[in-house]
């Protein structure tokens, strides 16, 4: 197998998202990744709760390492993630009383975070996700904007995302600093991530990027991608792909199996196939893309009666068969 840095150096760099343990040259997945990657995400070390969960104490143990593996072995890292309602310590949004906290003292310290956090790795980390997952994620109407049961918005409303992305760059002028969500591809989201975006870009705002995480499925819509990226090209903004993972079932109800087979085979090199042929079309857009996860051995999307299979390595690190299909696919572009 081609290794997956030199296959797509023309095109991107493609990263994965790791554990500490992983990021270790005296493991599988440590060979695997300095084999194949270009990039680097934390999977979880780098969120606040990971960083800060006792105010004022900072621990960077694992954070540092996972930077010092990218850097000992020549790969980017993307930082994820700075502002997130999910895995942020309780202390960042309620009082010793529980109630929210006021709106001065929520931005001092998502300032102070942020501050300490993009600085630490100011030259290391080259592109940031400031905030993840602001927008609301599903009303069929596509009507209700921001995701208001966030403390966030509901201590500071909608200029949390502004208020961050001005930290960030205050920190690291040279990051690029990403707005990071998922199901972005859908009509009924992706209008609500281009009217904010706007809206940052309109008032100055410093962001460079869209962060789509590629949670798809063998059902993605190729259309449903094109037009997405086609609209927020519009804005002006780098695009990457933060955290794509392509499960092999059909629906949430489709009986689990704990084998790979022949019809998840089928199914995930058709729907691979796609996404990167599209990935390709739209390489001038597109700065990074990184699956969540390296193998099938390792993945947030298993359930003890399912696995779900996502990726081009199997559980052994090997390469599927689905990843000579995407070889096949660049080699003939
Ligand atoms: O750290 C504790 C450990 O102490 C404890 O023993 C163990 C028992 O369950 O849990 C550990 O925490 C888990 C953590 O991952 C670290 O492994 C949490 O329970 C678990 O919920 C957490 O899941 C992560 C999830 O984000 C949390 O929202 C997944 O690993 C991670 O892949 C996932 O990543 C998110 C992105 O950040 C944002 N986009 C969606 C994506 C998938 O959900």
């Amino acid at each position: 197998a081609i290794p997956l840095k030199e296959l797509f150096k023309d095109y991107f760099p493609i990263g994965a998202a790791v554990t500490p343990q992983q990021a270790n040259l005296g493991t599988p997945h440590g060979q695997a990744l300095r084999e194949h990657f270009s990039s680097i995400t934390a999977e979880n070390v780098m969120k606040p709760d990971a960083l800060q969960r006792v105010k004022g104490q900072y621990t960077w143990g694992n954070a540092d390492q996972l930077v010092k593996f990218a850097k000992d072995n020549g790969m980017l890292v993307r930082g994820h993630c700075l502002t997130w309602h999910a895995q942020s310590p309780d202390w960042m949004f309620y009082d010793e009383n529980g109630e929210l906290l006021s709106k001065e003292v929520a931005l001092a310290q998502l300032e102070e975070h942020i501050t300490a956090v993009v600085s630490r790795y100011k030259g290391d980390v080259y592109a940031w996700d400031v905030v993840n997952e602001a927008m609301f994620d599903w009303d069929p109407e596509g009507v209700i904007e921001y995701r208001e049961d966030s403390p966030w918005y509901q201590m500071i409303g909608e200029t949390y995302i502004d208020s961050a992305f001005v930290y960030a760059h205050r920190a690291d002028p040279d990051a690029k600093l990403f707005y990071n969500d998922y199901n972005s591809i859908f009509s009924w989201k992706r209008h609500k991530i281009y009217n904010m975006v706007k809206r940052l870009k309109d008032n100055g705002i410093p962001i460079h990027g869209i962060g789509l995480q590629g949670h798809w499925n063998v059902n993605t819509s190729e259309s449903d991608i094109r037009t997405t990226l086609d609209l927020f090209r519009t804005l002006d903004v780098e695009i990457q792909i933060t955290e794509l993972d392509v499960p092999v079932y059909l629906s949430g109800d489709e009986p689990g199996a704990v084998e790979y087979n022949s019809t998840f085979s089928f199914r995930q090199k058709a729907a691979y196939s796609m996404i990167f042929q599209v990935l390709l079309d739209y390489s001038d857009l597109i700065t990074n893309v990184t699956f969540w996860g390296i193998g099938d051995d390792h993945t947030w999307l298993d359930r003890p009666d399912r696995k779900a299979f996502p990726f081009l390595f199997d559980e052994d690190l090997k390469p599927k068969p689905v990843y000579f299909e995407v070889q096949k696919l660049v080699q003939n572009q």
